[in-house]
């Protein structure tokens, strides 16, 4: 059994979700089958984050690079998507699920467009938790696009060159509003973030796992919470301010 301390949950986790393929591989399937049983992955970490209060949850579901891959496996991805968010709907609506996306929902095929910006529409007033999806997504481009919004700004004359502070370019991303990962989990093994979140991860704990993402559910996510929960988050101090400052807390609660 892994034990969760509920007062030192994290408010926001972000994950990458890898491994599908060589789980697929590794059983002589397909590539895609890896994907359908990756889902039910999804399924297993939302239910729990719902469970536990994480009020937020990111899943990284298609990097901008994906669209490389071959034809009938971007078809595949796109459509299981799509499924999801019709078959989802009733679950968030039930759990008060808000669902976000950040990345350039411009390039998905229209009916996989619509289809999740109706979802968003639909979800827009649930206050249980919020699962940010991103799709279509990469840091660098998220961050050009801020930098050209701010570019902009400034073109207009409504802001000074000396006014573009780290909280101006946050409220200029897709993930404006929303706190910054505690936690980034990676599955399969890879020492990599992927392009996955650059801005947002600057003081975010990592727990990468050996496990495949089609075979990390419950038992799997519980215990990247325990690692995160043994964790002493620094922020940049010595390990004596952090136990100051925590003596201060605790002082004053
Ligand atoms: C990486 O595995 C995974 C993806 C590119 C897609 C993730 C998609 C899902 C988990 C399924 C559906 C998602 C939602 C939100 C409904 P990989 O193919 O790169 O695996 P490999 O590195 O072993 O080849």
């Amino acid at each position: 059994m892994v034990e969760l301390d509920p007062s030192r949950m994290p408010r926001h986790v972000a994950v990458i979700m890898d491994g599908n393929g060589r789980w697929a591989q590794q059983r002589g399937i397909s590539r895609l089958h890896g994907h359908r049983v990756g889902k039910d992955s999804v399924r297993a970490v939302v239910e729990t984050s719902r469970r536990l209060g994480i009020p937020y949850l990111s899943l990284y579901a298609f990097s901008s690079e994906n669209w490389g891959r071959p034809p009938r496996e971007v078809d595949g991805l796109m459509s299981l998507l799509h499924r999801y968010l019709e078959t989802e709907l009733g679950k968030m609506m039930r759990h008060q699920i808000r669902l976000l996306a950040v990345g350039s929902l411009r390039r998905l095929p229209p009916a996989v467009r619509d289809a999740l910006r109706s979802t968003i529409e639909a979800t827009r007033h649930n206050t249980g938790m919020t699962v940010i999806l991103a799709v279509s997504y990469g840091g660098r481009e998220e961050i050009a696009r801020a930098a050209r919004a701010i570019a902009r700004r400034v073109d207009r004359g409504e802001l000074r060159p000396e006014q573009i502070t780290s909280a101006v370019v946050a409220q200029h991303l897709g993930t404006a509003g929303i706190p910054d990962p505690d936690l980034l989990i990676r599955t399969s093994g890879e020492m990599r973030i992927s392009n996955f979140f650059l801005w947002q991860i600057a003081y975010t704990e990592i727990y990468v796992t050996d496990t495949l993402w089609p075979d990390f559910r419950e038992r799997e996510f519980l215990q990247a919470l325990a690692f995160y929960q043994q964790r002493q988050r620094r922020f940049g101090k010595t390990p004596a301010q952090v136990e100051r400052d925590q003596q201060r807390l605790r002082a004053v609660n």
